[in-house]
């Protein structure tokens, strides 16, 4: 090839790369409110009365002219420095408020390297995002606004005067708060609007509120399993008062260890962190970095967090897939498989993770049960969902390890990278090793 057709080729392969960039984003438009946008009833089986009078406070009240603003805000893309991502096209309401993607993609088609969490049940959050970097819904709010990949603006005061400029909201803003549009009133009238969506009324809440018949045969052995053998109940903790099926605690169990840098990116963070760096910097690095792996570490700086994430509950995950803070894993069968041999090794790997033993009957009858746990608005699309990846499993299951699984493997079997948490020369050379977290 001559050197100018040699240019030639590379011109056309980087303009058709920037019309399908445009393309990409030109066929992806803010979802627009549905019915399953609507602010939710709490009058639902299994919802937390008690525990709901402690979640909204006091200086943020409900009010319905707040929550309307607070939807029409959380809908609109014109919140983005181009006018083309709202919070909804992360969070939208048909996808279980989510995106259904592995990671998201906000401004310029851009991907982060965190998968979008679900905002039902957000408000029961002891702390907001995978690494509980943020306390309350309305500081969540703060952040993808102004996050370079996420909506791109450049600073709040410009979030504002955008806004100013718009007369529905100079009006809506008056009428709800009694002043012109400003950056705190927002992100509260944007909390206020994701407290509504509150999803409980599941089989499994209509079951343990007596219904015998609220949960099938293979449904109730998963629950069974989920207690005992499988040991998820000691995370994702349930109770009457906080039917979260979570600990709100954070676990390395090993979802970045496949591919880590642990050290080396906490020495990196480490370094960062010193020089004193507010809220939305750690926001920029846990998006768009590879520091995002040492996740709760960013936070805490204590070495028992890297890798460490936040225990996410598990309620209508049938409509949030795919799951783990990278997106990782495709379907529930893929999850229960990496639980079922211990986790993926690495010496911050949380002691709660051991090998389980399961047979094939009883993940099917845990993937049963995680079904039971689906709120009833979201459940035709679920059972479909559920179907997709049950038929999936049959023959792909890139996580299965049996022999690991089975215990099989023995402290110097074939495969054992090394008894759980200790090092090996391999892991040392994989950036595993904590004490050159010191230096080298
Ligand atoms: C480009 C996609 C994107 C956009 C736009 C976006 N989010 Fe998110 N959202 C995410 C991702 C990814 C996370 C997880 C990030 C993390 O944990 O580090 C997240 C986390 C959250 C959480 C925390 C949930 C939990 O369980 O921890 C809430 C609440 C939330 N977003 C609300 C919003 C609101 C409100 C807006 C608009 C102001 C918004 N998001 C815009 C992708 C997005
Ligand atoms: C040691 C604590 C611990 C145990 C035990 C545990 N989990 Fe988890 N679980 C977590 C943490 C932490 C996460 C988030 C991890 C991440 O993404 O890095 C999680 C995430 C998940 C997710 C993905 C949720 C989502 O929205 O992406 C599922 C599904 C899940 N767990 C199911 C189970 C099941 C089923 C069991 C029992 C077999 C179990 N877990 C046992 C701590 C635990």
């Amino acid at each position: 090839m001559s050197a100018k057709s040699f240019v030639a080729v590379i011109l056309a392969v980087v303009v058709v790369g920037m019309v399908a960039d445009r393309f990409a984003r030109a066929t992806m438009p803010a979802p627009k409110p549905g019915a399953l946008a609507e602010p939710q009833s709490p009058n639902q089986v299994g919802f937390p009365e008690q525990l709901n009078k402690f979640v909204v406070p006091p200086d943020n009240p409900q009010t319905p002219a707040k929550v309307a603003l607070g939807k029409a805000l959380f809908f609109d893309p014109r919140l983005s420095v181009d006018n083309t991502v709202a919070c909804a096209n992360c969070h939208d309401p048909d996808k279980g408020f989510t995106d259904q993607l592995p990671t998201s993609m906000g401004v310029h088609a851009k991907f982060g390297q965190r998968n979008a969490p679900t905002i039902l049940n957000s408000n029961f959050n002891i702390e907001q995002f995978w690494d509980g970097r943020r306390p309350t819904l309305e500081d969540q709010a703060r952040d993808p606004i102004l996050n370079p990949i996420e909506m791109g603006m450049p600073d709040q005061q410009t979030v504002v005067n955008k806004l100013a400029a718009i007369p529905e909201y100079q009006k809506s803003f008056m009428d709800v708060f009694g002043r012109a549009p400003d950056y705190d009133d927002l992100v509260k009238a944007v909390a206020v609007y994701e407290r509504t969506q509150i999803a409980f009324d599941s089989p499994f809440d209509r079951f343990m509120a007596g219904d015998q018949k609220g949960l099938t045969a293979d449904q109730k052995r998963g629950w069974a399993i989920f207690n005992g053998q499988g040991r998820c109940m000691s995370c994702h903790g349930w109770n009457p008062t906080r039917p979260m099926f979570t600990d709100d605690r954070f676990h390395n169990i090993g979802v970045s260890a496949h591919n880590a840098q642990f050290v080396p990116h906490a020495r990196q963070a480490l370094a960062l962190l010193a020089q004193g760096v507010g809220p939305q910097e750690i926001d920029r690095l846990a998006i768009s970095t590879p520091m995002s792996e040492v996740g709760r570490f960013l936070v805490t700086k204590q070495p028992h967090d890297i890798g460490a994430f936040r225990t996410m509950g598990l309620r209508n995950l049938f409509v949030t897939q795919p799951y783990f803070h990278d997106g990782s894993q495709a379907t529930i069968w893929d999850t229960l498989d990496h639980y079922n041999k211990g986790g993926v090794q690495n010496p911050f790997l949380d002691g709660g993770m051991v090998v389980l033993g399961l047979s094939e009957q009883q993940e099917d009858d845990l993937a049963a049960f995680l079904l039971s746990l689906t709120s009833q608005p979201f459940m035709a699309q679920a059972k479909t969902e559920y179907q997709r990846q049950f038929k999936i499993s049959r023959t792909t299951r890139p996580q299965r390890d049996t022999t690991a699984a089975m215990g099989l493997n023995g402290r110097n079997g074939p495969g054992f990278a090394g008894p759980f948490g200790d090092i090996g020369p391999a892991q040392s050379a994989m950036g595993l090793n904590p004490a050159l977290l010191g230096g080298n």
